[in-house]
């Protein structure tokens, strides 16, 4: 049986469309489920919406809309992206939905009979954009929540409580004893610091201020506020409560991946729950930056709002994967990241088109010239251009998730063969009739092709596909094997298949958004 592997995005808030920000996290989990699938793992990959709150009541009133006919909408958009830009995940998950509701409820009743949730009155302040409560001390000198620059509600109602204060020290002791909890380990310290001041959390809302959310069990005056709503959706997922071997099977979860704004929930708030319901915790939290526009944060009242479609038109691609690709290159995943137009063209036409899809074009034309387009019979001894540990280097990036080194790595392999071709001269070979060694010289750049485009694979699927057919190769790169990039190279004798570029050169004007500052 194959090892499993878990991994799960944030669930997105059914309030708005999604835009490149939301799509270079699931990029990035989609990376790494297509990368254990390479590497032979059993994946469950999951995503999905997080439907309740007042951010979603407040912006389907605003559309005269009901906020289940809101959140279907803008749930679908959400699902509707993914596949264009070819997320392949194993469950959509939608808060809303029935499973959802029997596992918060069993949760909460775990809780409350292990004796953490009590209630108590509250007085407050909340952030309607945060869903939570603000602290005091976090908020800006005129009184405004940092991240939204808006005042937050005062509050005073009667809520459950979560006794949060009393997992501290458990929290603690989970992290020391797991070095790799938090990824990158900068982000640790963060935690630690807000460790120091836990106070109990309040995890439900009367249903006066807010109606749209899962009512608590026995109390339906009370409706559980969206942190234990939506965080348990990783538990919902793969059957808790409901589908025991499947859960067996996948729990804990592998990775979370997350933004930085909502590493807090999920390093204190989801382990101190899961620890109460004596849930085993997750393997590890991947915690990526923020993707701006040319250093402006992306926001609906700056207009700067880009999705992936957005792209796709602006520079006419006939394929998602550049998308794809510079997400992944440009921008380590722990560090912000800022889209401009300019630097999008640029990146795609001097790795994909370039580097990559000459190599291929020049050397499928030459084989056409040289060898009527089949693979030649190399020597036994033939040279391979990919070291060892150059390979064993790229497969740690990726198991590290380095994905913009990883992708480095393969894009030197690449020049390495660009230089191999130029150095050997091929069309010198020919003229001086060394047909052996221009065989060999051929076959020797099209199987580091074919290794790249296997290794290349989970972040340009559809790129990836293209070459394979371009060099013969039979049936899907996504059911490759990372042991083929050794263990099956290409064989003499193969009919190759040249085609159109692999992926026409970006010749777009650089349009306004996103133009460097
Ligand atoms: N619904 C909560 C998460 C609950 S998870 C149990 C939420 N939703 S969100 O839609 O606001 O954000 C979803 C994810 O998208 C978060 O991980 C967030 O960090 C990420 N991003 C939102 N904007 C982003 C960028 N501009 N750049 C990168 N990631 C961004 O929070």
């Amino acid at each position: 049986m194959s090892p499993k592997f878990y991994v799960t995005t944030a669930i997105y808030y059914a309030n708005a469309a999604p835009h490149i920000g939301h799509a270079y996290e699931i990029i990035a989990a989609d990376v790494i489920a297509r990368f254990q699938r390479l590497v032979g793992k059993d994946v469950f990959f999951l995503t999905g919406t997080d439907e309740h709150g007042i951010k979603v009541e407040k912006t389907a009133a605003k559309h005269y809309v009901s906020p289940k006919e809101y959140v279907d909408t803008i749930s679908e958009h959400f699902r509707n992206t993914w596949q264009f830009l070819n997320v392949d995940y194993s469950r959509f998950i939608r808060t809303t939905e029935p499973d959802h509701y029997d596992v918060v409820s069993a949760l909460w009743r775990k809780l409350l009979a292990k004796g953490d949730i009590y209630k108590a009155s509250y007085t407050g302040l909340y952030c309607a954009g945060c869903e939570t409560f603000s602290n005091p001390r976090d908020l800006t000198p005129e009184g405004f929540c940092p991240n939204h620059l808006t005042p937050p509600e005062p509050v005073e109602e009667e809520n459950y409580f979560f006794r949060l204060s009393n997992y501290k020290q458990a929290i603690l002791d989970h992290m020391e004893a797991n070095p790799d909890f938090i990824l990158p380990a900068f982000r640790r310290t963060e935690i630690l610091n807000q460790l120091e001041e836990l106070e109990d959390i309040s995890v439900s809302r009367s249903r006066r201020s807010v109606s749209w959310g899962i009512p608590v069990p026995d109390d339906p005056e009370q409706v559980i506020y969206v942190w234990i709503d939506a965080l348990s959706n990783y538990i919902t997922g793969i059957g808790w409560n409901k589908n025991e071997a499947e859960f067996q099977k996948y729990w804990p979860a592998d990775v979370h991946v997350i933004g930085k704004d909502i590493l807090r929930f999920h390093a204190i708030y989801w382990p101190a729950m899961l620890m109460a319901a004596e849930i085993p915790l997750p393997k590890s939290l991947l915690v990526h930056g923020f993707i701006t526009v040319a250093d402006t944060k992306i926001s609906k009242s700056i207009g700067n709002v880009i999705s992936a479609q957005d792209l796709v038109e602006r520079f006419e691609l006939n394929t998602v994967d550049p998308i794809r690709y510079y997400m992944m290159a440009s921008t380590g995943i722990g560090q912000d990241g800022s889209y401009t137009d300019e630097e999008f063209k640029n990146r795609i036409n001097a790795d994909l088109a370039n580097n990559l899809g000459n190599l291929l074009n020049r050397t499928l034309n030459m084989l056409n010239k040289y060898f009527d387009g089949q693979l030649p019979q190399p020597d036994k001894d033939v040279e391979t251009l990919a070291r060892q540990e150059e390979l064993a280097a790229i497969r740690e990036h990726y198991e590290q998730y380095r994905f913009n080194e990883a992708i480095q790595a393969m894009m030197e392999l690449v020049d390495k063969a660009n230089k191999f071709v130029n150095d050997k001269q091929p069309w010198t070979l020919h003229k001086e009739d060394r047909i052996q060694e221009l065989g060999n010289v051929l076959y020797t750049v099209l199987e580091t092709v074919r290794q790249v485009a296997i290794m290349l694979a989970p972040v340009t699927p559809m790129i990836s596909q293209r070459i394979w057919e371009q060099l013969g190769c039979q049936g899907e790169v996504k059911k490759a094997d990372w042991r083929w990039i050794q263990g099956k190279p290409l064989v003499g004798g193969q009919a190759t298949a040249l085609g159109e570029p692999i992926l026409p050169r970006l010749e777009s004007e650089i349009v306004g958004a996103g133009k460097k500052k």
